[in-house]
């Protein structure tokens, strides 16, 4: 994190806890519109990312932004810049389902350098800085210990955008479950990777993300001793989706074999 120094990363956070008071409100929803017959954004989609957009532009008016809602801009992917999902689990919010997240993280060179994942529902705050290590509300979280996927619990995304990848999904869904303790279904990306960060669950499966929904979640499990790659072992990129599988490293290759097999 060159660009932005602690003082400022601390002000963001401060900016984000601020705003996610929103999401809790069971009457903020008040229109909901579709992107796709099962991708959808509210109005809380969009003021959250303009009030988060704004803060950010007084913080660091130097830094693009990338959002999930809205027009797309032309951005330079080799310059610093924020990426946002200021609702993940929009569904989940829709249904007052009680578990979604802000999601913010930067881009710097290429990698996140600095990240925070805000569940305004139980107040926890997830974040991280490259290099110095993942919190929760100011704890230091890590990766669990279990060695094996027989003792695992695993969450796994079910790509609701890219029907196409449904019967994939649910058969490795399937595979996964034959091999450990249990399967769960979150709806919120972000959260399912602070999840494996902080030892709740061992591993996380979704065939098709976008950038804001993995950025900030990547650098946390990473610096919290988790690895992350796309489901056959590649790198993660930001300048456009992919899957991601994310574990406590530990049950990586177990996992990319069950899903090969
Ligand atoms: C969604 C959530 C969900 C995942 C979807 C994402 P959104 O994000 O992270 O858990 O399964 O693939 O699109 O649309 O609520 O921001
Ligand atoms: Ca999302
Ligand atoms: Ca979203």
């Amino acid at each position: 994190m060159k660009i932005i120094t602690p003082e400022i990363s601390e002000q963001v956070i401060c900016q984000i806890r601020r705003i996610g008071g929103m999401l809790t409100n069971p009457l903020a929803v008040k229109s909901v519109d579709f992107k796709k017959p099962t991708d959808f954004v509210t109005n809380v989609d969009y003021t959250v990312q303009s009030q988060v957009r704004a803060a950010l532009a007084c913080l660091t008016p130097d830094i693009q932004f990338m959002g999930e809602e809205g027009p797309k801009e032309e951005l330079d992917l080799t310059k610093p810049m924020w990426i946002l999902d200021p609702v993940d689990g929009t569904t989940n919010l829709i249904h007052n389902y009680m578990h979604s997240a802000i999601s913010l993280g930067l881009l710097e060179d290429g990698q996140i350098t600095f990240a925070v994942v805000y569940d305004p529902y139980t107040s926890e705050c997830f974040t991280a800085r490259r290099g110095h290590g993942a919190f929760c509300n100011g704890r230091p979280v890590k990766v669990s210990e279990r060695e094996d996927i027989s003792e695992s619990l695993v969450t796994v995304g079910t790509a609701p955008a890219w029907r196409e990848f449904a019967d994939e999904t649910f058969g490795d869904m399937r595979k996964i479950y034959d091999k450990c303790q249990d399967v769960r279904r979150s709806g919120c990306a972000s959260l399912d990777l602070c999840s494996v960060a902080s030892g709740r669950t061992e591993g996380f499966l979704e065939l098709y993300l976008l950038p804001w929904d993995y950025a900030a979640g990547t650098l946390i499990l990473e610096e919290a001793g988790g690895r992350v790659t796309t489901p056959d072992g590649g790198p993660v990129r930001f300048d456009k989706g992919c899957g991601i599988l994310a574990t406590n490293g530990l049950i990586h290759e177990q996992l990319m074999d069950i899903i090969k097999g």
